[in-house]
Formats: structure tokens, C-alpha cells, sequence
């Protein structure tokens, strides 16, 4: 007898299981080798990777706060030509998808770095619009929707790769943004990426974090982010990747319920370096206790009253 199938599709692309780790928050996958087995997951995001390097924002940069953490990395990362000629070599050596999460401060930018990855052998893109536009007055794409249907659809004009759109949850209805991505040819949207936040040091009066605000992250956003997946999904066709304080089979589940065909796992990485393969298997567990079938029966399953 066969086990269920957790397989799930992406555009022309078929993850052997949603699981996948957040950019930013596993590194490049092999420095959780030690925990995990990245051939378990579904696949590798990593870090946002930029035309040029970046150093980031000064320290301190990390905060906890109650169910969650606020980060403020300011997408420091090696640049592109330097990620090609090192870091992707670590790639060849594992059965896994890898997803590279790109950034850029305009259209332009963009669009040249998912020209490069288009000749690589990496498995999709996914574009985070979370940056600011300089050439527009610092405008992040990820707020206007216009905004992020031209990036979208400019990064669309050249690659044919599987294209995720991740989305921006500092916005006052997600379902446009989402919208915006499907129109201009996203494959998928993944949402939600940092909430912005702060936090202030009572006793020095000043802000913990050195750039003043950053994101936040953790299970403190997870009831924000379900809500956000469960409407982008009843707008858009294409598939909604969900992300947002997920550590655990149930957090999984209840975002496939509410409308994701996949997840990416963040900070839970940060606190238990395997969890994201003990999810895979937790999940199977499950399918299996419920006698479904495929997983992909659990995507939109929510019953409302
Ligand atoms: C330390 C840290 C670094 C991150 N870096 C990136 C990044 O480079 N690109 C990106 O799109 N998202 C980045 N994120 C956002 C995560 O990928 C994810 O969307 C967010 O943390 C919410 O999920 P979580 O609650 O499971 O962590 C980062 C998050 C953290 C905590």
C-alpha cells in the first residue's frame, strides 16, 4: 500500500511536499544539515540575495519580544555573482529545490536578477517587493499595487522559471496586492513577511533596535497572517503560500485549511533547527491518522459557519 501523497504544484513546478523554510531564516540550507535533512523538505528558500552586496543595518539588529522576535538584517547578503560562484555550488550536492529570494531597489534591478537566475539551475524565484523603490521616492513596491504589477510583471518577461510573488502584510487589504501579482503573471504568492514594529528600552529611553523599527516575526503574527491567506486566496487562482509563525503539523494545517497550497517555516528555524523536518513527518502522520489520501485535499478545507 502506498502512503498519501504529499505532493503539491506550483505553476509547471512539483514540490515533493508544501514544506518549505523561510528566506532569511535558514541560511543557504547547509547549516542545518547537522538537524535536518534538506532532501525532506519540500524546499529551500534562502536568504534575499541583491545585484550588489549589502552589510545591512548596524547592530543591535534582533529584539525578542512576547511570542516573536523583531528583526532589522536590512537584507544584508553577498551579492549576486558572489552567490552564483559560492554559495550555489552548495546546491548541486543535495536533492532539494532551491528558491532564491531576490530584492532590488528598481524595476531594473529586479528584472536583472531573475534574468541571471534564469540561467541557473535553481528550482523557482521568488521576489520579495518589501524593498523600497529609490527611483520613486522610496515607495516599497510591496504597497502599491501598481507598483508591484509592473516589478511582477517585468521579472515575468524574463524567466520562465516558477515565479512566487511574496507579499507585503503592511498594507491595508491584501487581496489587491495579491491580485496585482496574479495579473501581472506570478506563478504564486507567499505571504506574509514581516509586520513592522519597534521596541523601546524604558530604562535608556532609546529603541532596542539601532535602525529604530523592524520586522516582526514569530507566532505573535500567526492569527494575522491565516487571516491574510485565507482572503488572498479567495481572490487569486493561482497558489498562496502561507508564512507566518508557523512551528508546528497543526499551524500547517490550519493554514492549508484556510487556503494555502504550501508554507514556509521562519523563525521556528531560529529556536529548533529540525523543525522543519519533523513537520514533514508530523504531517504525514496526520494524513495518514485521517486515512486522506493526498494532502492536497486539506487546501481551502475550512468549514465556516
Ligand atoms: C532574521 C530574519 C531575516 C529575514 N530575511 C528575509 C529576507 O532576506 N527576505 C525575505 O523575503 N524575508 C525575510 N524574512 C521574513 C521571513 O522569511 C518570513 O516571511 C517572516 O519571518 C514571517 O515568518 P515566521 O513568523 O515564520 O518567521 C526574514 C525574517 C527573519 C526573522
Amino acid at each position: 500500500m502506498t502512503g498519501p501523497d504529499l505532493k503539491i504544484k506550483i505553476g509547471g513546478w512539483t514540490l515533493k511536499n508544501p514544506i518549505m523554510t523561510a528566506s532569511g531564516t535558514f541560511g543557504y540550507g547547509e547549516e542545518f544539515t547537522p538537524y535536518l535533512n534538506l532532501e525532506d523538505l519540500g524546499a529551500v528558500v534562502v536568504k534575499g540575495i541583491s545585484l550588489e552586496p549589502r552589510s545591512g543595518n548596524p547592530p543591535p539588529r534582533i529584539v525578542e519580544t512576547p511570542c516573536g522576535m523583531l528583526n532589522a538584517i536590512g537584507l544584508e547578503n553577498v551579492g549576486l555573482e558572489k552567490f552564483i560562484s559560492t554559495k550555489m555550488q552548495i546546491f548541486r550536492k543535495y536533492n532539494t529545490d532551491f528558491v532564491v529570494n531576490i530584492l532590488g531597489d528598481s524595476v531594473e534591478e529586479y528584472s536583472t536578477l531573475a534574468a541571471r537566475l534564469n540561467d541557473t539551475d535553481i528550482a523557482a524565484i521568488e521576489v520579495n517587493i518589501s524593498c523600497p523603490n529609490v527611483k520613486k521616492g522610496g515607495v516599497a513596491f510591496g504597497v502599491d499595487p501598481q507598483m508591484a504589477y509592473e516589478v511582477t510583471q517585468a521579472v515575468r518577461r524574463r524567466t520562465d522559471k516558477p515565479l512566487i510573488i511574496k507579499l507585503s502584510p503592511n498594507v491595508t487589504d491584501i487581496t489587491v496586492m495579491a491580485k496585482a501579482a496574479e495579473d501581472g503573471g506570478a506563478d504564486a504568492v507567499s505571504l506574509i513577511n514581516t509586520l513592522l514594529g519597534m521596541a523601546i528600552d524604558p530604562a535608556t529611553r532609546k529603541p532596542k533596535l539601532a535602525n529604530i523599527v523592524g520586522g516582526l516575526s514569530g507566532p505573535a503574527i500567526k492569527p494575522v497572517a491565516l487571516r491574510m491567506v485565507w482572503q488572498a486566496s479567495k481572490r487569486v487562482r493561482i497558489p498562496v503560500i502561507g508564512i507566518g509563525g508557523i512551528r508546528t503539523t497543526e499551524d500547517v494545517i490550519e493554514f492549508m485549511l484556510a487556503g494555502a497550497s504550501a508554507v514556509q517555516i521562519g523563525t521556528a528555524n531560529l529556536i529548533d533547527p529540525g523543525v522543519s523536518g519533523n513537520i514533514v513527518k508530523g504531517l504525514l502522520g496526520y494524513l495518514k491518522q485521517h486515512k486522506i489520501s493526498s494532502v492536497r485535499e486539506l487546501i481551502g478545507g475550512l468549514k465556516t459557519p
